[in-house]
């Protein structure tokens, strides 16, 4: 049969009488991993290969409501295995795209869909989670932004995603050296030129006077940055894409994770040129540029007031909570002790022959057991215990915590958090997210030789 519209349209209207065939759903609009290639050294300087969603860094911006179904569908176009995780989305545990825990790797040539409908409005991201260490570096990463139903006025919201790379000083490829021992079993591996959304020190036009809602994310594979403002001045108002109770006056420079968020929201008051820094031992170096255009005559003269809240669950008597001891172990100066892989006790000279350097609570990589099995709704503490030379951000999938002070108070929410070294730091989360859940470090070199655990809830 010769198909023409009115004979689509007749079966589709028989099928409809039958009431036999449910309306196809229309396919998620499709985001696809791929090869592509950017102008990631300074102009002048060669392009650089990379990967990308659509073939670009950082991926498409998504905004989405609070609270909306959102789907995408995934098609690997790259030579590996990946997936993708939404970083900080309180999500269904089947869509949080861990391989082998939540979902397969999906294969070179091969799809996923992904569907959820994000509880929390705020800044997110999403991410390779599969050799991410190398997947990310190579810019497997974008935005996630989920709009409040009131939000703050502003004249822009700009999403800016902040990264390093280690780039060949005379190809501008991409190291290939993922798989680096002093990386992995120190600092991370540490990039030689940053960028904001893909591009060396860009420049943003905005007006002298204009409000600005930055949302700063550290895309980064382990460079914490130091970020500093020079001609904008203004208010921290949510961390990790949740809400501070109030907004808090930055004051100077505040330190960024990797896979940290941070929303400002600033004024500008330079007369020409107002910078967004990174602040190292020698001085301030630009990330970005504004071009500043004359504007209104005055600044706003309210300070902005908080964001809505998201539905967060309350705690209740934190410190009646049971406590479950994190100890960070491993890397250099300090190195393993026996510990765990799989269900095997192993002595740090096999450990490190085989790439792993850390542990977590004495158990290398995703062990067979969780590190918390709890029932869905309580309330659970960790006490993380930094015992290594370096710097960590802890994340949990799924869930967020609030720090627990020594006073008894709770810190605002996070997903990731950076915890020095010799530091102890205790958290508190409602563990109300049924399924299997990864807690990792998310310096990615980290993650990947061992500083890797996970929880449950049932
Ligand atoms: Cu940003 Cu396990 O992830
Ligand atoms: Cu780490």
């Amino acid at each position: 049969m010769r198909l023409t519209r009115r004979s689509v349209l007749g079966t589709a209207a028989a099928a409809a009488a039958f009431g036999g065939l449910a309306r196809a759903e229309p396919a998620p609009q499709v985001l696809r991993a791929q090869a592509g290639r950017q102008q990631i050294a300074p102009n002048g300087f060669a392009e650089t290969d990379i990967w990308g969603y659509g073939g670009a860094v950082p991926g498409p911006e998504f905004r989405t409501m609070q609270g909306a179904r959102f789907r995408r569908r995934l098609i690997n176009d790259l030579p590996q295995p990946t997936t993708v995780h939404w970083h900080g989305v309180r999500i269904a545990n089947a869509m949080d795209g861990v391989p082998g825990l939540t979902q397969e790797a999906v294969q070179a040539g091969d799809r996923f869909d992904y569907d959820f409908a994000p509880p929390d409005a705020g800044t997110f991201w999403y991410h390779s989670h599969n050799k991410n260490v190398e997947q990310v570096a190579r810019g497997l990463y974008g935005p996630l932004i989920v709009e409040e139903n009131a939000p703050p006025e502003v004249d822009a919201d700009l999403a800016l995603m902040i990264d390093d790379w280690r780039l060949d000083t005379r190809t501008m490829a991409i190291t290939g050296d993922f798989d680096n021992r002093h990386d992995l079993s120190h600092a991370g591996r540490l990039g030689n030129i940053t960028t904001v959304n893909g591009h060396f020190d860009p420049v943003q036009s905005v007006r002298r006077h204009d409000r600005l809602r930055l949302r700063l994310i550290n895309a980064a594979n382990a460079r914490v940055f130091e970020i500093g403002f020079e001609g904008l001045e203004g208010w921290l108002v949510a961390l990790d894409g949740m809400p501070l109770q109030t907004p808090a006056p930055v004051t100077g420079a505040f330190r960024l994770a990797p896979a940290q968020r941070a929303d400002v929201i600033v004024d500008v008051t330079a007369k020409a040129e107002a910078h967004l820094l990174s602040i190292e031992r020698d001085g301030g170096y630009g990330l970005m540029r504004f071009a500043v255009q004359p504007g209104p005559r005055v600044r706003r003269d309210n300070a902005p007031s908080a964001l809505p809240p998201n539905p967060m669950p309350a705690i209740a008597e934190p410190a009646a909570a049971p406590l479950t001891e994190m100890r960070m172990t491993g890397g250099a100066m300090r190195g393993l002790e026996p510990s765990q892989l799989g269900t095997t006790l192993m002595q740090p000279r096999e450990l490190y022959e085989l790439g792993k350097f850390w542990a977590l609570a004495g158990q290398v990589d995703r062990g067979p057991a969780p590190f918390v099995d709890a029932a869905r709704g309580e309330t659970h503490r960790i006490s993380f215990v930094n015992d290594t030379a370096f710097g960590h951000a802890m994340h949990t999938h799924g869930h967020h915590f609030r720090t627990l002070r020594a006073d008894g108070s709770l810190g605002p929410w996070r997903d990731t958090l950076l915890i020095d070294p010799g530091e102890t730091r205790q958290v508190v989360m409602v563990a109300d997210n049924p399924g299997n859940w990864l807690l990792h470090c998310h310096m990615l070199g980290h993650a990947a030789a061992g500083m890797m655990n996970w929880f449950r809830v049932t």
